[in-house]
């Protein structure tokens, strides 16, 4: 048994690091915007105010994912091109190049799955606290609001936010992304509890609004995987793959801490007794608008870690196989996490990104042959069919990314698209791996 008749293949991408016209057409500044722009933030000075000009080029690029076989894209709005300020005033052009975006896809046979929430916060909204202000889930769900209207009977498929744990981890824990802040927990916690109301919020709206959808939120986090096949070993790694980290600097990247409340409606135990007197009073009476019922358990996988029993996580050996950023090649974890989520949740398991940054380049004969990308896509795809092999309902599978974009903090300097990007001159050259990809999604999976 393999994927279902129904598995849902395709690519991701986000605005913020696709778009670029970062300023044009009435726009609002977003905290990246900021960030870029903030001297020694991004590798090499690097902003993605033109990005790979998909504002501009999407015509183009959509036809080639066509051409590619792309049958699902999932894309995300700019929060401050819509709404430029955060709240109040709608920007018709930022829309209207949704629309445009939206209705192209569709055309060429693809299906837009839309993001909320991909970290381009409006600084407008930064200035007022940003997601340590109580009021930050009404604002957002103003704004899903706006948009739920809008592509009613064109979007069916919507993800809330996108890695919480980064959006705190990163951005106010340890400041290495925008808007950079480094805040205590007593602080950081609360901006967690604000994100999950303003999803429970934006849920409720989506499915009041947006006619027939499905909705998630999407987690992310390294998988568990155990050093060894024994019960002790699994047992021990599905415990870590939800716990609270041993140190409480590491809490935004507990899975449990931000799957629970929304997939279960409660805290984990063990979240509870490290920050739980950090939420506000009454917290307990969110949960059931937290735990709107979400149609799949979505979860962001790159890597995961050994566990073993008594032993807790293992370091890689010397020379394990890394991707240019260092990330280990550990492609049992989308078995491992795939089965784990499944097992906890009981939800249709949705991986929304996956994929490896290389070095790429263009060779003598012009093309870009990327042999590694293939590698792993194929190994982390056979760990996943073993999976749904197994009975896992798996949902679908998104590879990140469509194209080579602006990779955040570490600006262009890593490339994780199928298709390559000469910022330059903004050629598009299909990779090998796209090619690939093309032929595993044609004949769902039967190829790998
Ligand atoms: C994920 C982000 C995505 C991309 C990949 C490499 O954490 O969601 O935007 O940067 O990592």
């Amino acid at each position: 048994m393999g994927f279902r008749d129904d598995f849902v293949w395709g690519v991701a991408t986000s605005s913020y690091q696709v778009e670029g016209a970062a300023f044009a057409d009435g726009k609002g500044r977003s905290i990246w915007d900021d960030f870029c722009h903030t001297p020694g933030k991004v590798y090499g000075g690097h902003t993605a105010d033109v990005g790979c000009d998909h504002y501009h080029r999407y015509p183009e690029d959509v036809a080639l994912m066509r051409a590619l076989g792309v049958r699902n894209c999932r894309i995300s709005l700019s929060w401050p091109r819509i709404l430029p300020q955060g709240t109040g005033e709608v920007n018709e052009a930022g829309l209207a190049f949704y629309d445009a975006l939206i209705d192209t896809l569709l055309a060429a046979g693809i299906k837009p799955l839309v993001t909320l929430y991909h970290w381009d916060l409006p600084s407008a909204l930064q200035r007022r606290g940003g997601w340590q202000n109580p009021e930050s889930p009404a604002w957002f769900e103003a704004y899903a609001a706006v948009v739920a209207k809008r592509f009613a009977g064109r979007v069916h498929d919507y993800f809330t936010f996108n890695e919480p744990q980064c959006v705190i981890g990163l951005g106010n824990v340890d400041g290495s992304m925008a808007p950079g802040l480094m805040l205590p927990v007593r602080e950081t916690v609360p901006m967690s509890y604000h994100i999950h109301v303003a999803h429970g919020l934006a849920v409720r709206r989506l499915r009041e609004l947006a006619g027939d959808v499905r909705i998630g939120f999407v987690n992310c986090g390294d998988a568990r995987l155990p050093a060894t096949d024994t019960p002790e070993d699994i047992q021990a790694a599905r415990e870590s793959f939800f716990a609270m980290p041993q140190d409480p600097a590491m809490w935004p990247w507990c899975n449990g801490w931000w799957g629970d409340p929304v997939l279960l409606g409660h805290y984990p135990e063990d979240g509870l007794r490290m920050l739980g007197q950090y939420l506000p009073d009454g917290f307990e009476k969110a949960l059931p608008l937290i735990s709107q019922p979400l149609d799949y358990a979505v979860h962001n996988f790159y890597q995961g870690s050994r566990v073993q029993a008594g032993r807790g996580i293992l370091p890689w050996p010397e020379g394990h196989p890394r991707t240019a950023n260092d990330w280990p090649v550990t492609p049992d974890a989308l078995y491992w996490g795939t089965r784990f989520l499944y097992e906890r949740y009981h939800k249709p398991v949705f991986i929304a990104e996956n994929g490896m940054s290389a070095h790429d380049a263009v060779s003598l004969d012009g093309a870009v042959h990327d042999p590694n990308r293939i590698d792993f896509y194929h190994r982390y795809l056979l760990a996943l069919r073993r999976a749904a092999g197994e009975g896992i309902p798996v949902h679908g599978y998104l590879a990140w990314s469509f194209m080579d974009n602006f990779e955040w903090n570490s600006g262009y300097k890593e490339r994780f698209g199928l298709v390559y990007v000469d910022y330059a001159t903004q050629e598009r050259i299909p990779k090998d791996s796209a090619l690939w990809y093309k032929h595993v999604m044609e004949t769902n999976g039967a190829a790998l």
